[in-house]
Parts: C-alpha cells; structure tokens; sequence
C-alpha cells in the first residue's frame, strides 16, 4: 500500500507556519515586499502571477505588481529592475518566465540584484548552491525536498536518482539531493539502460518532461517517486511525467498530480522572500 505525499497539505502548512513568522516580523516593524514582473500577458503566465499576489496576501508579504506590455524593450525592463534592485522597500524580485522572444532571458536574470533573486535563477545562487553558500534556492526543487522531509522519508544514505537535467529543476535538485547527504544520480534523454538506473533510487525525482513515462517498471518496490512534470493527457486531464496508476502499484511512496510538487513552488517562493530579511 503506498502512501500519497498531499502536496497541498503541505504546502499550506508551510504557509500557515510563513503567516505566522511574517506577523511576528510585522510586530517588530519588519514589513516584507515582493515586486512580480510580467511582460506580455501569456494566459498561463497570468494564472501564475496571480496565484503568486494570492499567496503574498495570505501570508501578509506585500506584493507590488509589474505588468508590462508585449512591447516593452529590454532596455525598459532592466531599468525597472535596477530601480528595484536600488529600492529597500523591495526584499525580492521575480520576473515570470517565459519572455517574449526579443528580450534575453539570461541578461534579464543577470541584471536582478542576487540579494533579491526569490526565484534563486541568478549565477550567483546557483553557484552558491553547488559550494553549499547561502543563498536562495530554485523554489521547485526546495520544494521537493520539503515534500520528502515532511513526509517522513530519510535522505541521507539512499540512492538518490533524478531524471532530467534543467536548470531550473534536475540540477538545483542534484545539488539539494547532495547537500542532504543522498548518493545522487542524474540521468536524461540520452542515458544508457534508463530503467535500470530509476530502479536502482530509494527516491527517484522525475523532472523529464513526458507525458506518463514512468510507469512500475522503472521503479524499485518501496521506492519514493516525486513527480515534478505537467502535462494534459489525450482527455483534456492533468497528468505528470509519471503514469500514476501503474507506479502506485509498487511505489513505497509518491505525489499526485496536480496536487504534488505544483502548489510547493509557491509555498517555497514564499518562503524565500521571509529569508530575504536575513540576506539583505
Ligand atoms: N515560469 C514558470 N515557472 C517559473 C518560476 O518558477 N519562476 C519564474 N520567474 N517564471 C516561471
């Protein structure tokens, strides 16, 4: 019988427990401020942009909102940036990807102050990361990690096997995997005997990309299988990397989706802006 990691639950405890620290810091007169940057209005980006001020007025961070036209030049967008690297009422600064095709993301990425990069996609933090600095970590992977601890599942000593290798989630995630003291393996579309590496993982973190590619036969009897992909399958339903009614039939424990790593992202974005008061 395998048990279900309640992705909800547990991103809702950890913004219960930010509420509560932010109105303590509140008390203090410590007040924290988040600016959210769009450009353009990709309907996706949208809904997350705006679950993003839906979570800062929950836990009572403040949010000032950027939405900027299609148009805006990469000039115009680094100078609002600079602007708010130089405001102190600002403790983190988050420009939703993806941007329109002419302005470049990593100059955009560069140019956010690291002392306020919440989404932890700056050098600087990743590099930090790697040396095991502080710094801000990639809020999807923080968020796995979150999942795994909070469920009760060691990590030190198991064997650790990720599957992908972006930036944003598989190499953060390795790192953090690491850091815990995990034996960690990261594998991708051109590993050799794929499935015999997933089943070799005490914990296999599965971040590749397609639709339902992991069913049983990639996992070991027991094993914990966090999903990280989403996707709409052939009726219109969300769905994961993972073949969720194949892999349950072995998997000692595992995420659903949605309802997994998706609502930890925020949690975590949040808790990244409460930890900007210890780095600025
Ligand atoms: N677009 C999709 N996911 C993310 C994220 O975590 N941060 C930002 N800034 N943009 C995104």
């Amino acid at each position: 019988m395998y048990k279900l990691i309640d992705g909800k639950a547990i991103s809702k405890q950890i913004k219960d427990e930010l509420k509560e620290k932010v109105a303590g810091l509140k008390a203090e007169g410590v007040e924290i401020c988040l600016a959210v940057i769009q450009v353009g209005n990709d309907p996706a980006s949208s809904v997350y942009v705006g679950n993003k001020k839906k979570a800062c007025e929950y836990i009572g961070i403040g949010s000032l909102s950027y939405e900027l036209p299609e148009e805006t030049t990469e000039e115009e967008l680094l100078a609002l940036i600079e602007k708010l690297n130089a405001d102190d009422k600002v403790n983190g600064i988050l420009v939703q990807l993806p941007l329109p095709k002419h302005i470049d993301e990593d100059k955009v990425i560069k140019t956010i102050s690291p002392k306020k990069d919440v989404d932890g996609f700056h050098p600087m933090s990743v590099g930090a990361l790697s040396i095991g600095q502080p710094g801000f970590v990639s809020c999807t992977p923080a968020g796995v990690i979150q999942l795994i601890k909070r469920s009760g599942i060691e990590i030190e000593g198991k064997e650790c096997v990720v599957l992908g290798r972006s930036n944003i989630v598989g190499k953060p995630m390795s790192m953090l995997l690491l850091r815990e003291n995990g034996t960690v393996t990261v594998c991708h579309s051109r590993t050799k005997d794929l499935k015999e590496v997933c089943r070799r993982a005490d914990i296999l973190v599965v971040a590749i990309g397609r639709p339902k590619m992991i069913d049983a036969s990639y996992i070991k009897e027991g094993a914990t299988v966090i999903d990280v992909g989403i996707h709409r399958d052939e009726n219109n339903k969300l769905c994961g990397d993972v073949d969720f009614e194949s892999a349950k039939e072995v998997a000692g424990a595992i995420t659903p989706v949605p309802g997994g790593v998706g609502p930890m992202t925020i949690a975590m974005l949040m808790s990244n802006c409460v930890e900007s008061i210890n780095i600025n």
